[in-house]
């Protein structure tokens, strides 16, 4: 997202900032009208989230005066300014550091799979682009859930080798061998219940090959392209009883992630305190370093989230 946003390509939701980055920690320094919530805060708490929008237009800090939507929404920033529907107290056992990547892979992953995909304990489910952060959040949620099998894509043997570390039964390389045929034959021909699709143009038909009957496809990036090149099989959409959803967090509105904020707070975050959830930190910068942390995440070769400390 950050890359597609700098390169002026991503449809920037109305409420959003210009200003990139969308997760991060931090201390309350203000409080403006509080919303309605189950959950209370105080200036002063420590406390992590996503930079949604809020009501208010205008927000004083010190001596100075915010303009809502223009500059305090993008989280590349010493100051964000955000609905309190969208944070969460930062349990003392998590870092600084790993909070500040948790809230859009987690929730993306958590919808996804729940939300859109339909998932629920005994179902199958293939990651695609198994090493992204979001598929690593995917495949350990997948695991403690109950699936029946947990498949997953990827580009390196090492990507393909933390994969099943976190639970995956099994992974193929998409580079070097043909995952459709490989899923074939590890689901006895036939497919897999839930596809969290990720990289769009090249993978939709053989997506499509690759579910089982009532199997759902759910496209939350495009990562090769937003058009099939090929003509599409439409008879399996019939035959199979297949469907296919896509869906952007970013766009959603604050009530639907306010749901998934507290899907995270319940059934994830206790899970991060005891140890089950592994969350994968490739690297930290000093956020005057962002142009090396882009060129990293442009690399395709991280495992995991890329933080900037604001120092
Ligand atoms: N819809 C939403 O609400 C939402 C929210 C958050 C993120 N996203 C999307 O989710 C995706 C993952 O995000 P992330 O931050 O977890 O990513 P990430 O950690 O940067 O990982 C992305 C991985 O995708 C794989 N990839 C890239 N191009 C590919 C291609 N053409 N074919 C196959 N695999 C390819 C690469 O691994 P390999 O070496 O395996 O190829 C790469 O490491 C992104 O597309 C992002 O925009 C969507």
């Amino acid at each position: 997202m950050d890359l597609t946003q700098r390169n002026g390509q991503y449809e920037i939701p109305p409420q959003a900032s210009k200003v990139l980055g969308v997760e991060f920690s931090g201390v309350i320094e203000d409080m403006g009208d509080q919303e309605v919530d189950s959950e209370t805060f105080y200036r002063g708490d420590k406390v992590f989230g996503l930079t949604y929008g809020g009501k208010r237009a205008e927000h004083k800090l010190g001596c100075q005066t915010f303009t809502y939507s223009s500059m305090l929404l993008g989280a590349y920033a010493e100051y964000v300014c955000v609905s309190t529907l969208m944070i969460i107290h930062k349990p003392e056992a998590i870092s600084w550091e790993v909070a500040a990547g948790i809230p859009e892979v987690w929730i993306t992953a958590l919808q996804a799979m729940r939300v859109v995909g339909g998932f629920e304990a005994t179902k199958s489910i293939l990651w695609h682009a198994g090493a992204s952060s979001v598929s690593i959040a995917g495949i350990q949620l997948s695991k403690v859930l109950g699936a029946s099998a947990v498949y997953a894509t990827a580009g390196s043997d090492a990507k393909l080798d933390l994969c099943k570390s976190l639970g995956a039964t099994d992974a193929w390389n998409h580079r070097t061998s043909d995952w459709e045929q490989e899923l074939k034959k590890a689901t006895n021909g036939k497919g897999v219940d839930i596809i969290i699709d990720f990289v769009g143009q090249d993978y939709f038909q053989r997506n499509l090959n690759s579910t089982a009957r009532d199997g759902r496809v759910v496209i939350v990036g495009l990562l090769s392209g937003p058009k099939t090149q090929g003509p599409v099989d439409l008879s399996l959409f019939v035959k199979q009883r297949i469907r296919v959803e896509g869906s952007r967090l970013r766009s959603r509105d604050l009530t639907y992630q306010k749901v998934l904020r507290d899907i995270l707070v319940r059934d994830v975050l206790p899970r991060f305190v005891d140890g089950t959830f592994n969350h994968r930190m490739e690297k930290i910068f000093d956020w005057k370093d962002i142009q090396a942390a882009h060129l990293l995440m442009e690399s395709n070769t991280i495992m995991g989230k890329i933080v900037c400390r604001v120092t």
